[in-house]
C-alpha cells in the first residue's frame, strides 16, 4: 500500500502478524477500532523487503529468445564437471551471452547433473558442441571474433585493467578444472586475461571465474 510515497503496514496489537491492505480498508478498520476503543499501531513498512520471484520482472523463455544478446561468446575447453557446465549456463543466461561452445570432454545438455545447476538455462542459451577447441578458436578468429583466453599466464592482462571495445565480439575461453586452458589455445588467442587473486588458493573455480569476468565485461560495456 503506497500513500504519498510512504508505505505502511497496519499492525494491530491484537493480531500476531501485520495486516496488509489498501488505504480505504485501513480507514474503515481504524474507525472500527476507535469505536471499540481497541489499541492499534502504524509501523513503517519493513526496510528492503525481499522480493518474490514474481516481482523480479524476468522475461518468459519465449520473450528471452527474442531479446538481443550481448557480443560475448563463451568457449569451455574440456570442462570436466557437469555441475560447472550447468552453472556456466545459468550465469551466461543472466548476462545475455550470445552462445556457448562446449568443447572436447565438456558434457552437453540434456543431462540431469547439468540441469541441477543450470535450472533450465540450457533451454534459453544457444550452444554447440565442438570436438577441437583449437580449431574452433582459429575459426572464430577468422570470422573476426576477438578471442580471449581467461587464464593465468605470462604477460596476461589483469582483468581490472582490461579495457573493452564495444565494437568487438569477444569469445572468452575458460579451461579444465585441473589443466586449465590448453597451452596451444592460450598461445593462439588474441589476448589473455587473468583475474587477480590475493589468497592462498591458486585459482578460482571455473564457473566462478566465468561469473567474475562476465560481470566485469558486462558492466564495462554498459558504461562505455
Ligand atoms: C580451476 S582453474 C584451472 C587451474 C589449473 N591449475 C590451471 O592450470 O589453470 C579452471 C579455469 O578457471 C579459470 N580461472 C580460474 N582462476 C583464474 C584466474 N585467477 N585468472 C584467470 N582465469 C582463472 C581459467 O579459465 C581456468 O582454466
Amino acid at each position: 500500500m503506497t500513500h504519498k510515497n510512504t508505505e505502511f503496514v497496519l499492525a494491530l496489537k491484537l493480531t500476531a502478524t501485520p495486516i496488509y491492505c489498501d488505504l480505504s480498508t485501513i480507514w474503515s478498520i481504524i474507525g472500527k477500532l476507535e469505536r471499540e476503543h481497541l489499541p492499534l499501531n502504524f509501523l513503517p513498512r519493513m526496510k528492503h523487503r525481499k522480493l518474490k520471484n514474481s516481482e523480479l520482472g524476468r522475461p518468459s523463455p519465449s520473450e528471452y529468445q527474442k531479446k538481443s544478446k550481448s557480443n560475448v561468446i563463451i568457449v569451455l575447453d574440456n570442462v570436466r564437471s557437469l555441475n560447472n557446465v550447468g552453472s556456466v549456463f545459468r550465469t551466461a543466461e543472466a548476462l545475455m551471452v550470445n552462445k556457448i561452445y562446449l568443447c572436447g570432454i565438456t558434457a552437453t545438455p540434456p543431462h540431469k547433473d547439468i540441469q541441477k545447476t543450470a535450472l533450465g538455462a540450457t533451454e534459453s542459451v544457444e550452444w554447440e558442441y565442438r570436438k577441437d577447441t583449437l580449431e574452433l578458436v582459429q575459426e572464430l578468429k577468422n570470422s573476426g571474433v576477438f578471442v580471449v583466453s581467461v587464464e593465468q599466464a605470462e604477460n596476461a592482462q589483469m582483468l581490472d585493467e582490461f579495457e573493452v571495445d564495444t565494437t568487438l565480439t569477444y569469445a572468452l575461453v575458460f579451461g579444465n578444472e585441473v589443466k586449465g586452458v590448453q597451452q596451444d589455445v592460450v598461445s593462439s588467442s588474441n589476448t589473455v586475461i587473468e583475474i587477480p587473486q590475493f589468497g592462498t588458493k591458486h585459482s578460482f573455480n571455473i564457473s566462478v571465474s566465468v561469473g567474475v569476468v562476465l560481470w566485469d565485461l558486462f558492466s564495462k560495456m554498459k558504461s562505455s
